[in-house]
């Protein structure tokens, strides 16, 4: 990973708009038509998104705080203390605070923050400042990369790594099998995963959480347009999308979708790509899979981690279990 230096953000790795260009290619020629999720998250996405943790229709962020806080010393004070704590899509850190000022952990872990958003991070290394003694590192980067730096850099101690907010729900089930694993191998006996996850419930919950009547979610989803419209010099026209989601019961995933309401014609510069949407033809940008709890407990185990102790939340269905390296 190289480090680019910018004007106000010295140091930081860039997400190369080389990177951006591929992927969208690639994403939007396939059959049907996608964009990776974790494009939506720029400095306005990542803002939309902590707006949408405010709607009282979307459940998942207050159902994970109230089990963090009501677990927070068997998780980070518990025997053996972590000598660092590493997040995987740390966000706005407003977890990784609670967690440690609930918990109190004697041991001043190291703190890692890994995000893709460096507006978020920065936002995440104050608040963490605030209720941590402890050293804190932001990684600027995608979960892969984070993954192979915590790998190559342990010391001693045990790691644990917090995966929360029902991120894994972004990946299909074979690509969630496989980060667990890529995850277990970056680690070693004894340490933990702190996994979140949220689980099925009644449909017409699931569409008040992707669909909530404010429009919330609709402007997180059509932001990525104007993403690309920015970063890629794209020409689309926001008033010819409209935001789309809906339970696939088949797959046990919410899909969020832009579906273009007339023919259009789309030119994206920075990724040489031009193409015509048909009217009514979407583009999946995207999965929040559901899992049980039996889901978990199963999926875990499959990836090397013996479940310690899983936690549900009673006023909105929704797991944390915490998971040790066998
Ligand atoms: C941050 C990926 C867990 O899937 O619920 C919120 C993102 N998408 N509303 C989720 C999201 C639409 C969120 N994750």
């Amino acid at each position: 990973m190289t480090a680019t230096a910018r004007a106000g953000a010295p140091f930081l790795p860039a997400e190369t708009d080389h990177d951006l260009a591929a992927d969208v290619r690639e994403a939007l020629t396939r059959h049907p038509r996608q964009l990776p999720s974790r494009y939506l998250y720029d400095a306005l996405g990542s803002a939309l998104f902590d707006a949408i943790c405010e709607l009282p229709w979307y459940p998942i962020t207050r159902a994970e705080t109230r089990l963090l806080t009501a677990h927070a010393r068997e998780i980070v004070s518990g025997r053996p203390a972590p000598a660092r704590i590493v997040e995987l899509g740390a966000g706005n850190g407003a977890k990784m605070a609670a967690l440690l000022e609930a918990g109190r952990p004697v041991s001043r872990p190291a703190v890692h923050l890994v995000d893709v958003s460096p507006a978020a991070l920065a936002t995440a290394a104050r608040s963490i400042a605030a209720v941590s003694a402890g050293p804190i590192h932001s990684h600027q980067t995608t979960y892969d990369a984070g993954l192979a730096e915590i790998g190559a850099t342990r010391g001693d101690g045990r790691t644990l790594v917090l995966f929360l907010g029902s991120n894994l729900g972004n990946f299909d089930p074979d690509a969630a099998r496989a980060f667990l694993r890529d995850m277990r191998s970056a680690l070693t006996t004894g340490d933990r995963l702190l996994l979140g996850v949220d689980l099925v419930k009644p449909e017409r919950d699931l569409l008040l959480a992707y669909d909530d009547p404010l429009g919330v979610t609709s402007a997180f989803n059509l932001n990525l347009l104007v993403r690309l419209n920015r970063d890629l010099a794209a020409n689309f026209d926001l008033r010819g999308f409209v935001h789309r989601a809906f339970w696939n019961a088949a797959a046990s995933r919410v899909e969020m979708h832009l579906v273009s309401t007339a023919e259009q014609h789309i030119s994206i510069t920075g990724a040489s790509l031009a193409l015509t949407l048909r009217p009514g033809e979407s583009i999946w940008t995207e999965s929040s899979y559901k899992y049980t709890r039996d889901g978990i407990t199963t999926l875990l185990t499959g990836c090397g981690f013996g479940v310690r102790a899983q936690w549900i939340d009673g006023t909105s269905p929704f797991a944390l279990t915490l998971a040790e390296c066998g």
